[in-house]
């Protein structure tokens, strides 16, 4: 009985089975696979197969039908196209025509399916249709999806034909030209449509009104400009989503020419023009908004009144828009269900203000950049408890950080940098927020241990507490935080050893603790750090040598300068074929510099001053190709100078500083070419003193190899080196002439030749060398006549030539004389304290800097030239009246110049190169000043 039950059960089923079949129709599944040669991405169209078993074509991939009918509505062909077969072949039967790296549509395909609604062709390389063949095949769809195809500007020529089209989507489309609306305007039951991330340009045609179906329309990230509030966008009071963001639009920041458009939902708006609009009276808006998108460059007073009449906004941003007044705690009581509140970099100032237990929906929350003060609201952890991200950088916030923090379980960010918060961190805030993925703190006046011993912050991927008083060791229960993989500590008072649980925590991508007074040798648990990119321990108490099983294979900046290192340079090191920058500076490290350096192939900023190295210098130097900056100086070094030695600079810097644009673009290339820490450009404050340096190195490119026992002559090659800003080779035993090759040189700003054995003429030709400010052949056996008083050499005066008995004419003695040299010159020692340009720091000092300040939405450029001095007197001696691009420096942060002490002076120039007055730094870059470095110059041999 059972058995027998089961067997009609099953034939049932088959039978049911078989109408299913029935139910996809022949004509379209022979269509079906007539299309499917067109799609050949092998990971697509996979069960569209002939065959008894594949009979039910509704059941392939990417099909949809109407279950009553059986007709396909839907037919999904998004991204099916493998392109990689494309090469040179082409389709041109009855169907698609293929070539290079598009393809023809030839709609007529598609007529077999009468009722077809949905085409999705997204991804497919389409470039338009065949002719004759197009559009007027499709007149029954209704959803048409084209995005990221190559279509042509005609494109919309046509289009009028799909009368029944609904939905257009044509994201990504490379579309240029005007949105000319030609047919598009016909299209008078389109209710989506999408042509953002084109190329298209203009103001919006008037056709546009006549779409007066819409619902959603996205222009975002297209070239459009003109007025909105004369725009057709006016009459499209039927949509409820609206994007133009990423234009050049101008808006008013009243949103009045939307009052009637009483069923707007989400408005993006981000990156256009805002202004102030005048004629507001009391009208109210009709639309309620959730989301709100508003940034640009703009100075629009007060936050806008119809946000007063809102009350279920949930995602609203309101950046750069140089919004004035109090923080606006009404909007968050207004819109308890808002989630992300974001008013960065506007002008808002006062405390913040939260309540008690109202803003319980809120999870993003950036109030950065603006110039609010007071303290932190004791209570914020109660009134935003389920906060993911909480940013308040960059305003004048005093006092603690308050214990509440410690009650947002699922806060994930936070950001209170760049203020004057004092105290320690809360033991609540370490023990309460376990969810913390990246904390920063830096530059504020923060102190104390670190952590405590209560510590829950398991989830730590990223900790930055630079520019603090910080003291103590580094806490141990850092150790327990798995994901960690950058820390900044610098420029705090840490002391104690660098801990060996450190190297075993193996995501660690950055370690920066510079500044510090940390001690001890590195630990050589470091050699396990496989992902290592960064390590500054620089300035601290680090002794020993270097582990010698220490070489990371991916690191890219290594900095242990004005340490206590001792011993030889590990060969291991060499194995670090990534390494940009090595920075053993001011350590007493000896022994050779290992001829395996030429494995470094990526090196380009060797700093190896102030150590007792010897040996020669390994012509293996030679085969870096990339090193732009040499500093051997004050070490043992002896024998020659290779003549191979070849320099390169960093071609961002050449003479056309039209590259700066400040579209974040230059930014990023300098970042990967630098830095590359593999991150998008985000100009927190992490790694700021790094981005600095990178930045500042980046420019420079010379040679210091002063203070050693070289012997030989000056190889003429080095005259061939171009591109480089700096040669010193003095307080050596050079002999020999001066080469005329350094004619060449023709960016260098500082030679310094002195206290050598030179002897023969000086080069006339050397008053060719326009950008030089600093030039020194004192102290050798030079004859002849110093180059004529001309250009640059008018400002050089005896000091650079004396110590050379025979040299004669201005500035020294006339030649017609015969008495002996004079012997009451100033003792060398008092000379080099006096000006000091023998050192490296002080030519980085001397050089004159542009900082670039990008006001806020990077569309507005400031350019100021700006010299550096130890003090505004000495500006003359170091004066080069050819301004040159040698650092950036955003309003982000303008700051940190490692070898700049704060109270250096900065004479700062126009654009115009008019001289605006001078400041000191510390008082220029204000808080960031902290970080200032202190190159320590002035170290004789
Ligand atoms: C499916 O087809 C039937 C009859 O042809 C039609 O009435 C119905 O509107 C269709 N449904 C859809 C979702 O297209
Ligand atoms: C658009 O609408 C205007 C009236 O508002 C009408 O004169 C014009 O013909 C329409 N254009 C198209 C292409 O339908
Ligand atoms: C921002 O607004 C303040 C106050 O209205 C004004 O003084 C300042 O110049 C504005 N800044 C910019 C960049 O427009
Ligand atoms: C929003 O807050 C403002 C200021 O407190 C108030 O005048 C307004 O009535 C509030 N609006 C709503 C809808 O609650
Ligand atoms: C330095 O190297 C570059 C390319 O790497 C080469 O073009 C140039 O000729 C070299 N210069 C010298 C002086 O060898």
């Amino acid at each position: 009985m059972e058995s027998k039950w089961l067997i009609y059960a099953l034939f049932t089923l088959f039978l049911l089975e078989g109408l299913w079949c029935q139910r996809c129709w022949d004509q379209e599944r022979t269509a079906l696979l007539q299309l499917k040669p067109f799609f050949t991405k092998p990971t697509h169209l996979k069960n569209w197969e002939r065959g008894e078993q594949n009979l039910d074509c509704c059941q392939w991939e990417g099909i949809d039908c109407n279950s009553t009918s059986g007709r396909v509505i839907t037919l999904n062909l998004n991204y099916s196209w493998f392109e990689e077969e494309s090469d040179d072949y082409m389709y041109t039967p009855n169907g698609f025509m293929r070539s290079e790296n598009v393809m023809y549509l030839n709609a007529s395909l598609f007529l077999p399916f009468v009722e077809l609604k949905s085409l999705h062709l997204a991804g497919n390389g389409i470039a338009g249709c065949m002719e004759n063949e197009g559009f007027h095949n499709l007149s029954k769809v209704e959803e048409l999806i084209l995005d990221n195809s190559i279509l042509p500007t005609n494109f919309f020529h046509g289009i009028g034909a799909l009368t029944s089209l609904k939905v257009l989507s044509l994201y990504g489309c490379e579309l240029n030209g005007s949105l000319t609306l030609q047919g598009l305007s016909e299209l008078t039951h389109l209710e989506v449509l999408d042509v953002s991330y084109n190329y298209l340009g203009g103001a919006l045609s008037s056709c546009l009104s006549n779409l007066t179906s819409l619902l959603s329309l996205s222009l975002d990230s297209n070239k459009f400009f003109g007025d909105i509030a004369l725009s057709p966008l006016n009459k499209l009071t039927s949509l409820q989503y609206l994007s133009l963001s990423d234009n050049h639009f101008q808006i008013p920041i009243s949103l009045q020419p939307f009052f009637n458009h009483s069923k707007l939902k989400h408005l993006y708006a981000e990156n256009n023009e805002f202004y102030i609009d005048t004629n507001t009276e009391s009208l109210e808006p009709t639309f309620q908004l959730n989301t709100l998108l508003l940034s640009g460059c703009g100075d629009c007073g007060a936050i806008p009144n119809f946000l007063y009449s809102q009350h279920n906004l949930e995602y609203l941003h309101l950046s750069h828009l140089n919004l004035t007044g109090e923080f606006p705690i009404w909007l968050l009581e207004n819109n308890t269900r808002l989630k992300t509140l974001s008013l960065v970099n506007n002008s808002l100032s006062g405390p913040i203000e939260l309540t008690a237990h109202s803003h319980t929906s809120l999870e993003d929350l950036d109030i950065s950049k603006n110039f609010l003060d007071g303290h932190i609201p004791m209570e914020i952890g109660a009134s935003s408890p389920s906060l993911l991200e909480l940013k308040i950088s960059k305003n004048s916030l005093t006092g603690n950080i308050p214990p509440s923090i410690g009650d947002m379980e699922s806060l994930q960010s936070l950001d209170l940098s760049h203020n004057n918060l004092s105290g320690g961190i809360p033991e609540k805030l370490t023990m309460g927020c376990s969810s913390l993925r990246l904390l920063t703190l830096s530059n504020n006046n923060l102190q104390g241990q670190i952590f405590s011993e209560k510590f829950s912050l398991f989830q730590l991927v990223e900790l930055q507490l630079n520019g603090n008083h910080f003291s103590g060791s580094i806490p141990k229960s850092l150790s327990n935080c798995p994901d960690l993989s950058s820390i900044d500590f610098s420029n705090n008072n840490l002391s104690g050893r660098i801990p060996s649980w450190m190297g075993n925590m193996s995501y660690l991508q950055e370690i920066i603790m510079s500044n510090n007074g940390l001690e001890g040798p590195i630990p050589i648990d470091f050699c396990q750090l496989q992902y290592l990119l960064i390590l500054d321990l620089s300035n601290n108490n680090i002794y020993r040598s270097l582990p010698s099983c220490f070489g990371p294979g991916h690191i890219v900046h290594v900095h242990l300068s004005k340490n206590r290192l001792e011993g030889s340079l590990p060969t291991q090191f060499c194995k670090s074929s990534s390494l940009v920058t090595l920075d053993l500076s001011d350590n007493q490290l000896s022994g050779n510099i290992p001829d395996c350096i030429n494995m470094l192939g990526e090196l380009s900023y060797l700093i190896l001053k102030n150590n007792n190295l010897e040996g020669k210098i390994p012509f293996q130097l030679c085969k870096l190709q990339k090193l732009s900056l040499i500093d051997l100086s004050q070490n043992h070094l002896s024998g020659c100078i290779p003549s191979c030695l070849n320099l390169t600079t960093n071609e961002l810097y050449n003479e056309d500083n039209r590259i700066l644009s400040a579209n974040g673009q230059f930014f990023s290339r300098l970042f990967n070419d630098t830095l590359s820490v593999g991150e998008p450009v985000h100009f927190t404050t992490k790694n700021m003193a790094y981005s600095y340096k990178g930045r500042l190195l980046t420019y420079m490119s010379g040679i210091d190899l002063s203070c050693n026992k070289l012997i030989g002559e000056i190889p003429y090659e080095i005259g061939h080196l171009s591109k480089i800003r700096v040669l010193n080779l003095s307080h050596n035993f050079l002999v020999g002439g001066i080469p005329s090759t350094f004619s060449n040189l023709k960016q260098i700003e500082s030679l310094d030749l002195s206290y050598n054995n030179l002897s023969g003429k000086i080069p006339p030709e050397l008053v060719e060398l326009y950008f030089l400010s600093t030039f020194s052949v004192a102290y050798n056996n030079l004859s002849g006549k110093p180059p004529a008083r001309i250009r640059q050499f008018a400002t050089f005066d005896r000091s650079c030539y004396q110590g050379n008995p025979l040299l004669c004419g201005e500035p020294m003695k006339s030649c017609s004389t015969t008495s002996p040299p004079p012997m009451i010159q100033e003792g060398p020692t008092q000379r080099r304290e006096d000006d000091g340009f023998i050192d490296m720091g002080v030519f980085y000092r001397a050089l004159p800097i542009r900082i670039i300040t990008v006001i806020s939405s990077e569309t507005t450029v400031l350019l100021m030239d700006v010299q550096i001095h130890s003090n505004p007197k000495n500006s003359q001696c170091f004066h080069s009246p050819f301004l040159d691009v040698k650092a950036q420096v955003d309003d982000e942060d303008m700051a940190v110049m490692n070898h700049i002490r704060s109270d250096d002076w900065v004479v700062m120039f126009d654009e115009h190169g008019l001289d605006i007055g001078s400041e000191r730094f510390a008082e220029l870059v204000g808080d960031a000043g902290s970080n200032v470095g202190n190159y320590n110059s002035l170290k004789g041999c």
